[in-house]
């Protein structure tokens, strides 16, 4: 990589990171991407493996993704500037607060949620991304007829979080059919590669 090379790299890496204008105040969708089309958010996209693919096999559509370490955003942000994807941003903030605080009410047609921390200590239960209050932030994340989709290898969280699921308001559970070639996250294909069970849920808004 020569010089300029090298400077275009870094400057699509720092593009791909989305820095809000204010932290405290609602984005504007176009303060994200200049481009209008339709929007998912991976929250939680750790490494971005499946974010990155995403952004590959859907270019028609705009990927969001959040994540809190900010090793793993720099992974993310180089990636994404050394793919050359305009379709795909990241933003280093906790997944509650953005939901709720920060993204444009009804801005995403699809929310990924995949492996989030189980905290199996029962003092840390409260920990858990799945309560009664993300539920209500994602009601409002998601546009009309708009999906969660959510993965878990954990099976005492996911009996949590269906427990969450049945008490929520305005979403619909949905099947979820297998598709084979459908990009995986990195923790799916680590616990696939040992032949564990992984446990998930799609749900619709109403
Ligand atoms: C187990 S990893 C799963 C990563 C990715 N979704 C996957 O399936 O490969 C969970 C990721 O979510 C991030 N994370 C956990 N809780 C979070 C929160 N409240 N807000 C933002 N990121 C969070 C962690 O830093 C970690 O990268």
């Amino acid at each position: 990589m020569n010089k300029q090379q090298h400077a275009a790299f870094i400057a699509a890496a720092e593009r791909a990171l989305w820095t809000p204008k204010d932290h405290f105040q609602r984005a504007e969708l176009s303060e994200i991407f200049e481009r209008t089309a339709p929007l998912e958010i991976d929250l939680g996209c750790g490494d971005g493996a499946f974010l990155l693919a995403m952004a590959k096999r859907y270019p028609e559509r705009n990927f969001l993704g959040t994540e809190r370490l900010l090793g793993r955003i720099e992974k993310v942000s180089r990636a994404i500037g050394r793919a050359g994807f305009e379709n795909a941003r990241i933003l280093r903030l906790e997944s509650l607060y953005a939901s709720q605080w920060l993204l444009p009410i009804g801005c995403a047609e699809v929310v990924h949620i995949g492996f989030p921390d189980p905290w199996p200590k029962r003092h840390h239960h409260e920990r858990r991304l799945f309560q009664d209050e993300f539920m209500v932030a994602l009601y409002q994340l998601v546009t009309p007829g708009g999906e969660v989709r959510i993965k878990t290898d954990d099976l005492p969280y996911f009996q949590w979080i269906e427990k969450v699921l049945a008490r929520a308001k305005g979403f619909e559970r949905i099947e979820w059919p297998e598709e084979p070639d459908y990009p995986r996250t990195d923790f799916e294909q680590h616990f696939l590669a040992q032949g564990l069970p992984i446990h998930r849920a799609r749900l619709r808004k109403i």
